[in-house]
C-alpha cells in the first residue's frame, strides 16, 4: 500500500457531484456539511448513503438525527460548497433555508434534494456510513457542480 497522501490523491480522481447534507441537532440547531461521499444504494426500498468523518464537529448531531437532507449543488453554488466545508457551529447564520416536513434544512436553488429518514449507521474506520430511506425528493434542474482531483469543475456544455 502506498502512503496515505498518495491513496487520497488517487481516490480524488473519482469525479463526483457535491452535496450539502443537513440535519438539526438535539437542540434544534441546523447543521450542514459539504459532502461528496453521497451515493445511491437501493431503488426498492429507496435508500442512499453518505459518509461522515469521525473527526467532524457535527458527528453527534448526524448520528442522533432521525432525518437528514441531501442538497445537490449546481455549478452556481461553489460558494455554498466552500461555506459548508468550514468548521463553524454557527454555519447557518445568514444562510437562507426552509425546513422539510420532517424538519431537515432545505437549501434554495439546488439541482435536486432528497429528504431522508435515517435507517442505519455503520462504524467504518475513520468514518461512519449513514444510510437513509428517501421519503421525498425533488429535481429542480440546472447544471451540476463537480469535484475532481481536489478542485471544482463543471460539465462541458
Ligand atoms: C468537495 C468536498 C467534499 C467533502 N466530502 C465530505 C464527506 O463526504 N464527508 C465528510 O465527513 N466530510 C467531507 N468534506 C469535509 C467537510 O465538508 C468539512 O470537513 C466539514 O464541513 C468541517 O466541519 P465540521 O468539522 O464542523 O463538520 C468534504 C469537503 C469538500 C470541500
Amino acid at each position: 500500500m502506498n502512503d496515505l497522501k498518495t491513496f487520497r490523491h488517487c481516490l480524488g480522481h473519482f469525479a463526483t457531484g457535491v452535496t450539502i447534507v443537513t440535519c438539526v441537532d438535539g437542540d434544534g440547531k441546523p447543521c450542514g456539511i459539504t459532502a461528496n461521499s453521497f451515493s445511491s444504494v437501493s431503488l426498492e426500498p429507496p435508500l442512499l448513503l453518505w459518509n461522515i468523518a469521525k473527526s467532524s464537529n457535527s458527528l453527534r448531531a448526524y448520528l442522533g438525527a432521525t432525518h437528514f437532507a441531501i442538497n445537490v449543488l449546481t455549478r452556481e453554488q461553489k460558494d455554498v460548497s466552500k461555506h459548508f466545508a468550514q468548521s463553524n457551529h454557527k454555519i447557518f447564520d445568514g444562510v437562507e433555508y426552509s425546513l422539510s416536513a420532517a424538519g431537515a434544512p432545505i437549501l434554495p436553488a439546488t439541482l435536486a434534494c432528497f429528504e431522508c429518514r435515517t435507517t442505519n449507521h455503520h462504524d467504518c474506520g475513520d468514518h461512519y456510513i449513514i444510510i437513509g430511506e428517501v421519503e421525498n425528493f425533488k429535481l429542480n434542474g440546472g447544471r451540476p457542480l463537480l469535484f475532481y482531483a481536489g478542485t471544482y469543475a463543471e460539465l462541458e456544455d
